[in-house]
């Protein structure tokens, strides 16, 4: 088999990427280790910036997002007795963001990569990646039994933060930059309408919540929890009860509760690697960066690695502007970088640490207070929220 392009996994980067190119007549192989249902089973957030939503539309699968998804113009953060609203819109020069399920996103896709006749390979076992920086790369996987090679221009490393791509660069390559948090979210999905028509994001003193929520009709909520603690210990009855008591008493009583579709509890980390690329290989998404959910920016940002790698390699095919492949990990990065701080510091105003000691109790409550008086301060947590812009590829 030989393809232009091989994509690891199949995941909203990997589809995305594979939409894009293909549209633009450039050929892909999308192989992934789980079949689609698996894949679509995956609970993830549900914020996309300005930026990703316009890269849908241009995907050409953007309909189903325009019809159903909520426009948000704004969020609340919740402290000290308080709710502030963010006016996003107002603060960023009408940006807003659209609140739409990663798991929608990812359905789009693969009905958009089904009806073009693209090839994907789910259920592909023993994936390896070969020949990455001399000669012709490829890729061999086990489907259905049988053993295959398909060679390439380029892999994509699209395949997740404990994918096979970021493994295949040898060691000595990467640097790693992590921070693991001491605590997790446990979020519950429920057929229950929102308290709230935009989401609240709340720093208590028993620890962070997040009312979010996927449509008028179903919400995802979440609250801190610490390391360590099981889902099987929180009864839907415990959770809305410690939900409720983190929320601000108006909040509180308005809250409407259900029996609970989902529960999970995800931890919490920060991580990067750099580069981004060797050879021919380049990873995208979750498997070079993580972020913490807590300014709803993981998939964004592997929306802007693929707008990246896009880019790119349209010039490439179209220009020979093979040069160009060189600047891509050092142009993600930026954009990754400022990202991981925003995310950090949203994490590190709103959650409780167990060593906080008084001090550090009212220090974050100043820091909230400070940002929320000042119209710079409004402006610095809109513009990173709605997404930093995209870098031009000249
Ligand atoms: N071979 C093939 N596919 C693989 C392999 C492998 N060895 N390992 C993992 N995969 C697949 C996974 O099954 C998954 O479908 O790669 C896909 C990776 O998808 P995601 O983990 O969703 O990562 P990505 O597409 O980069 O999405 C960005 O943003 O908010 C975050 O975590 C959130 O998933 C989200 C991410
Ligand atoms: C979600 O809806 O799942 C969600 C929203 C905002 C976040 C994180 C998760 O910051």
């Amino acid at each position: 088999m030989k393809t232009q392009v091989a994509i690891i996994g199949a995941g909203p980067s990997g589809l995305l990427l594979g939409q894009l190119l293909h549209n633009a007549g450039i050929d892909t192989l999308i192989i992934e280790r789980q079949s689609p249902d698996y894949v679509l089973s995956r609970i993830r957030a549900g914020v996309l910036e300005q930026g990703m939503v316009d890269l849908l539309r241009e995907a050409g699968v953007g309909a189903r997002m325009d019809r159903e998804g909520l426009v948000h113009d704004g969020f609340e953060l919740a402290f000290d007795g308080r709710r502030e609203r963010i006016d996003l819109k107002a603060h960023s020069g009408g940006k807003t963001v659209m609140v739409y399920g990663q798991t929608e996103v990812t359905r789009d896709l693969m009905d958009a990569r089904q009806a073009s006749g693209a090839p994907t390979i789910y259920n592909a076992s023993e994936v390896q990646l070969h020949d990455l920086k001399d000669g012709q790369p490829s890729v061999t996987f086990v489907h259905q039994g049988v053993s295959q090679r398909v060679s390439c221009d380029y892999i994509a490393g699209c395949d997740g933060f404990h994918g096979v791509s970021r493994q295949a660069i040898p060691e000595g390559v990467l640097r790693e930059f992590e921070r693991v948090y001491p605590f997790g979210w446990l979020g519950v999905l429920a057929d229950t309408p929102p308290v709230n028509h935009e989401l609240i994001y709340a720093n208590h003193e028993r620890g962070f919540a997040l009312c979010s929520m996927r449509s008028p009709t179903r919400t995802r909520y979440y609250v801190q929890v610490d390391a360590g603690e099981k889902v099987e210990d929180w009864s839907d009855e415990r959770f809305w009860d410690e939900l409720k008591r983190r929320l601000p008493d108006e909040t509180a009583e308005r809250l409407i509760t259900g029996p609970s579709i989902e529960k999970s509890i995800a931890p919490l980390r920060s991580y990067v690697v750099e580069p981004m690329q060797y050879g021919n290989l380049f990873l995208l998404g979750d498997a070079a960066h993580i972020v913490p959910p807590t300014g709803a920016k993981g998939l964004n940002l592997a929306a802007s690695d693929v707008n990246t790698l896009f880019r790119i390699l349209l010039k490439v095919y179209r220009e020979g502007r093979t040069e160009l492949l060189e600047r891509y990990s050092e142009i993600c990065l930026r954009r990754i970088w400022k990202a991981e701080r925003f995310s950090w510091w949203m994490t590190s105003m709103l959650h409780r640490f167990p060593d906080a000691d008084p001090f550090s109790v009212r220090m974050q409550q100043t820091e909230l207070d400070y940002f929320v008086s000042s119209a710079a301060g409004r402006c610095t947590i809109a513009e990173n929220y709605v997404g930093l812009p995209y870098e031009d590829i000249e």
